[in-house]
């Protein structure tokens, strides 16, 4: 009786269109990341192309991410975006995961000062570069694990607002093969952006 109902909540749960591609039985997939890591070339600015539904997608477009360098060690990460009547604007900071290492894991933070002190230190893994090729696109990817499931959010920024047909393509391809669901990944406006 008591298994037959969470299946229906959870059948009812993946029914809800945006959160299905997010949502997963058992742990965290593991998925490969982008191993050395070059920081410097990665810096400068980002467009994203596209991110796992979430509801303040609704209000915003245009969303821009530049990474450049900050005080010990630390990258600096500034996003704006235009929403209907103005603009907004958050600023954190990144760091690698384990310092010690060459990998694309990272932790990102939009509160104040979250990694000082911490710079040197491990910390969770937030933010994970899957794949990049410095110059057009870069996914990037994140689990959560709760109790018999688990969510995913993945983000995909590129170099330029609008990318060529051939890099979506890539992009989607290394989805495929990952096995990465393109069910509630949903592209982001970026026309008219004023620039
Ligand atoms: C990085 O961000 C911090 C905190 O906002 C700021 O104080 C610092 O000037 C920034 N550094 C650079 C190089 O932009
Ligand atoms: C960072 O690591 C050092 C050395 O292991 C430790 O002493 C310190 O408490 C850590 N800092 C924080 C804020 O966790």
């Amino acid at each position: 009786m008591m298994s037959s109902v969470s299946v229906v909540v959870f059948a009812a749960l993946m029914n809800i269109a945006p959160v299905e591609a997010s949502f997963g039985f058992g742990g965290c997939p593991s998925q490969a990341v982008v191993d050395p890591f070059i920081e410097t070339t990665f810096m400068g600015t980002w467009y994203e192309f596209g991110k796992s539904a979430s509801l303040g997608m609704l209000f915003s477009r245009c969303p821009k991410i530049a990474y450049a360098a900050g005080a010990n060690g630390l990258i600096n990460v500034t996003e704006d975006w235009i929403t209907w009547f103005s603009k907004g604007c958050k600023t954190g900071q990144m760091k690698k995961a384990n310092p010690s290492k060459s990998e694309g894991k990272y932790s990102i933070s939009f509160w104040a000062g979250a990694y000082n002190g911490k710079e040197n230190n491990v910390t969770a893994a937030n933010y994970n570069i899957l794949n990049t090729d410095y110059s057009n696109y870069a996914i990037i990817w994140d689990c959560f694990n709760a109790f018999l499931f688990h969510t995913v959010s993945v983000r995909v920024i590129t170099r330029e607002r609008v990318p060529p047909q051939a890099i979506i393509d890539t992009i989607y391809k290394d989805f495929d093969s990952r096995k990465i669901s393109r069910f509630g990944f949903v592209q982001r406006n970026q026309q008219n952006c004023n620039d």
